[in-house]
């Protein structure tokens, strides 16, 4: 493996510049030439890219989104699309690509090594922490951690005016971070889509705060919740506002809505991305110099593993029970 190329793809995640800085140096300490594509897949097909020098990934381990820039290509998803982007990889003398992103990138990476004979390694990237294969993927914790510093605030006035905040959480169609983030923010009650609430049993664990003395309730909606709170049709699609609004009508008591959206995607990794992203971006290097392919590397139990994309993407990451309980518990 003597050429590799790189891109990020799909929704941006804190932690993926440095990523890109590991593959970059790592690459490069191992003889290797490396390759970066602007815009994701687009850039593949549009011959978007740059060679890459140490010193092209300075000063960027700190820095939040992707230098590359990312973008969902529909191009991509024709095989004439993905013939395009195999030949421009094939002329350049790139055999091996390595992608930043999350699930749905990783499937189109496994078409371009399926029909184009590339050898494709995923780095998982996605704040809502929802592909199998790893504990952890790229730029959850920093979302996590995010959310916090936001509802640190929102307590403040809930508290002054003893009011109900409704605080909505991206995560697409997993709980992943709006139950993570409501154990540590210490929310009241954490709605999840794997886990359906009534309405009944939100009030009624509202009323009981309030009558132990609570002074305000958070409550976090991750985006991708139904219920039997969607009363109003116009707020069908936005479950924090449907959520308020039906507990208003019901408990008669003040109520707020925040929708934290895209502030959860930006910011400056933690600590904890910064090395995740490291370790995965140098480690997916090595898989390529050792010949293995049509992988993705992740942590498990903090050591580095590489699953097959097919296996990991098939697998349906569970919630952690103890932490659902626990936060029930501790919100008491
Ligand atoms: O997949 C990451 C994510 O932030 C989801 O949590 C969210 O639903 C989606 O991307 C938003 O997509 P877009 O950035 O295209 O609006």
């Amino acid at each position: 493996m003597k050429k590799i190329g790189v891109m990020t793809s799909g929704g941006d995640a804190p932690g993926m510049n440095a990523a890109l800085r590991a593959i970059v140096r790592n690459g490069i300490y191992r003889g290797i030439e490396v390759y970066a594509f602007q815009h994701g897949f687009q850039g593949l097909i549009n011959r978007k890219f740059s060679r890459m020098q140490r010193g092209s990934v300075a000063d960027i381990i700190q820095r939040g989104g992707t230098i590359l820039q990312t973008a969902r290509c529909e191009e991509f998803k024709t095989e004439e699309g993905r013939a395009k982007a195999g030949k421009n990889l094939r002329d350049l003398g790139i055999s091996g690509l390595i992608i930043i992103g999350g699930d749905g990138s990783f499937r189109g990476g496994e078409l371009l090594q399926k029909e184009q004979g590339i050898e494709v390694v995923g780095v998982p990237a996605t704040i809502d922490n929802d592909i199998g294969g790893t504990d952890f993927c790229i730029g959850f914790d920093t979302a996590v951690n995010t959310v916090i510093d936001a509802v640190n605030k929102i307590r403040d006035t809930a508290t002054s005016h003893e009011r109900i905040f409704v605080v909505e959480i991206m995560g697409r169609e997993r709980g992943f971070l709006a139950l993570y983030a409501g154990l540590a923010a210490g929310a009241e009650s954490i709605l999840i889509p794997e886990r359906p609430t009534s309405l009944k049993d939100i009030c009624e664990k509202l009323e009981h705060g309030f009558k132990r003395g609570k002074k305000h309730s958070i409550i976090m909606v991750a985006e991708g919740v139904g219920g039997d709170f969607y009363t109003n049709r116009d707020l069908r699609n936005t479950p924090a506002f449907a959520l308020s609004e039906a507990i208003r009508d019901t408990m008669g008591h003040e109520t707020r809505v925040i929708v934290l959206g895209h502030l959860q995607r930006g910011g400056a990794p933690s600590a904890r991305d910064r090395i995740l992203a490291s370790r995965m971006g140098a480690f997916a290097v090595d898989l390529l110099c050792e010949g293995k392919s049509g992988v993705m590397t992740g942590m498990v139990h903090e050591k580095m593993v590489a699953t097959p994309i097919k296996k990991a993407l098939e697998q349906e990451p569970e919630i952690n029970e103890e932490i659902l309980q626990l936060s029930h518990i501790l919100s008491l």
